[in-house]
C-alpha cells in the first residue's frame, strides 16, 4: 500500500546496546504520531533510522510504499529537523531557508517564492534579512521548521523541535504546529520529552522504553487504558498511584493496581484512612501527598483552597470506574 511510514522488526544495536529492537509501527498518510519515553529509550535513533542516517542491523522501512534499504538519506523524501536545530550562522534566515531548496536545485524565482509562503506561514517574513544570531530562540525554531517545510517531503521527522524553547514559546510554537498540521496535513513522527505535547498533538502517542514499542494508541486511551505499569506510571503527572493487590485499593495477590491522582477523591466517608504528609498548593489545584497506616503512600489531586496542612487526617475515596489492575509479574493490564 503506497503512502505513510511503515517500519518493520526495526532493529540497531550500538555495542551492547539495542537502541532500537524490534519495532513495528505503521504512520498512515496524513498522521500525527508523537512518541514519548525516557532518555536513551530509541527515539532519536528511530528517526534517524526513518531518515536513513543510520542502517538497521534487521528490518526494514518503507515510506510511500517503497523500500527505503537502498536509498540514501538525501533520497529520502522526509525533512528531519533535529533537537538541536542547526542554522547557518553565516546565513540570512530567508538563505537559511532556501538552503534544502538548492540542494534539489529548485529555480531560482520559484524558490524564493516557496521560501517566502513558509515564512508567512511561520511568522518570519518580518525577519527574513537577520542573521540567526539577531534571532530569539523561538524564531530560530521556526526558521528550522520552514527550511524543512518548503521541501515538502512526504514526511516531517521532528526529534524535539521545541525543547529549547521556555515555556510561553513552547505553548505558541506548540500551537503554530498544530496549526501547519492542520493546513498541510502532512504525514509526522514527533519526539518529545513533553507529555502535554505528546497528547495535545498526537492523532498517536507511542511510549516507548529500552528500544521497544510498550503501547501506541490515541492520547486518551493509552492514558484512560495504559497496558502495562511502565506506560502507567510514565504518562501524567503526578503519575499513577500503583500499590500491591490485597492493600487499601483492594485487588487479588497477584496484581497490582492502580489508580490516578486526579481518581482519588477527598472524603469524609472515603474507605481509605490516610495520614497527609505534605500539601502542595498549585493554585489551580492542591496535591495531596498522604500516608496510609499500612505505609502506602497515595498521591490525590484535590481541588485549591482546601485549608488542609500536614499532619491533617484525610479521608479519600477511589472512582471504581477508574481502577487499574496489573498482572504483578509481568505488569500487563488485566
Ligand atoms: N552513535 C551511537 N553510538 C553508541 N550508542 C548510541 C549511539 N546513538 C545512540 N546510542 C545509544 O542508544 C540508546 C538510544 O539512544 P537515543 O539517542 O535513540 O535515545 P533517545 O530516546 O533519543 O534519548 P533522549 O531522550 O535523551 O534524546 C542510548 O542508550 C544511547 O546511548
Ligand atoms: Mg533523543
Amino acid at each position: 500500500m503506497p503512502g505513510g511510514i511503515r517500519l518493520q522488526a526495526l532493529t540497531k544495536t550500538y555495542g551492547r546496546v539495542s537502541a532500537v529492537d524490534g519495532v513495528d509501527l505503521e504512520v498512515a498518510v496524513g498522521e500525527f504520531v508523537t512518541v514519548v519515553g525516557p532518555s536513551g529509550s530509541g527515539k532519536s535513533t528511530l528517526l534517524r533510522l526513518i531518515a536513513g542516517l543510520e542502517a538497521p542491523d534487521v528490518g526494514g522501512v518503507w515510506i510511500d510504499g517503497l523500500d527505503m534499504s537502498r536509498v540514501p538519506p538525501h533520497r529520502r523524501s522526509v525533512a528531519l529537523v533535529f533537537q538541536d536545530y542547526a542554522l547557518y550562522p553565516h546565513l540570512t534566515v530567508v538563505e537559511n531557508i532556501l538552503f534544502g531548496l538548492r540542494v534539489r536545485r529548485v529555480p531560482r524565482a520559484e524558490a524564493r517564492r516557496q521560501a517566502g509562503e513558509a515564512a508567512e506561514q511561520l511568522g518570519l517574513a518580518d525577519v527574513l534579512d537577520r542573521y540567526p544570531d539577531q534571532l530569539s530562540g523561538g524564531q530560530r525554531q521556526r526558521v528550522a521548521l520552514a527550511r524543512a517545510l518548503v521541501r515538502a517531503p512526504s514526511a516531517y521527522l521532528l526529534d524535539e523541535p521545541l525543547a529549547g524553547l521556555d515555556a510561553q514559546l513552547r505553548l505558541s510554537t506548540r500551537a503554530d504546529l498544530l496549526a501547519l498540521h492542520r493546513d498541510l496535513g502532512a504525514t509526522t513522527v514527533h519526539v518529545t520529552h513533553d507529555q502535554a505535547e505528546a497528547m495535545t498533538l498526537g492523532d498517536r502517542v507511542v511510549i516507548m522504553a529500552g528500544g521497544r514499542i510498550r503501547q501506541a494508541g490515541p492520547p486518551q486511551e493509552v492514558y484512560d487504558r495504559p497496558a502495562d505499569t511502565f506506560v502507567a506510571g510514565f504518562l501524567g503527572s503526578p503519575p499513577m498511584n500503583i500499590v500491591p493487590g490485597g492493600g487499601v485499593l483492594g485487588g487479588g495477590a497477584a496484581t497490582r493496581v492502580g489508580v490516578r491522582p486526579e481518581d482519588l477523591r477527598v472524603d469524609d466517608d472515603g474507605p481509605i484512612e490516610t495520614t497527609l504528609e505534605a500539601v502542595e498548593s498549585l493554585g489551580n489545584e492542591t496535591i495531596l501527598v498522604t500516608r496510609c497506616a499500612d505505609g502506602t503512600r497515595l498521591v490525590a489531586r484535590a481541588a485549591p483552597r482546601l485549608g488542609l496542612a500536614a499532619g491533617d487526617p484525610v479521608r479519600l475515596c477511589p472512582d471504581p470506574e477508574r481502577i487499574h489492575l496489573f498482572d504483578a509479574n509481568s505488569g500487563r493490564r488485566v
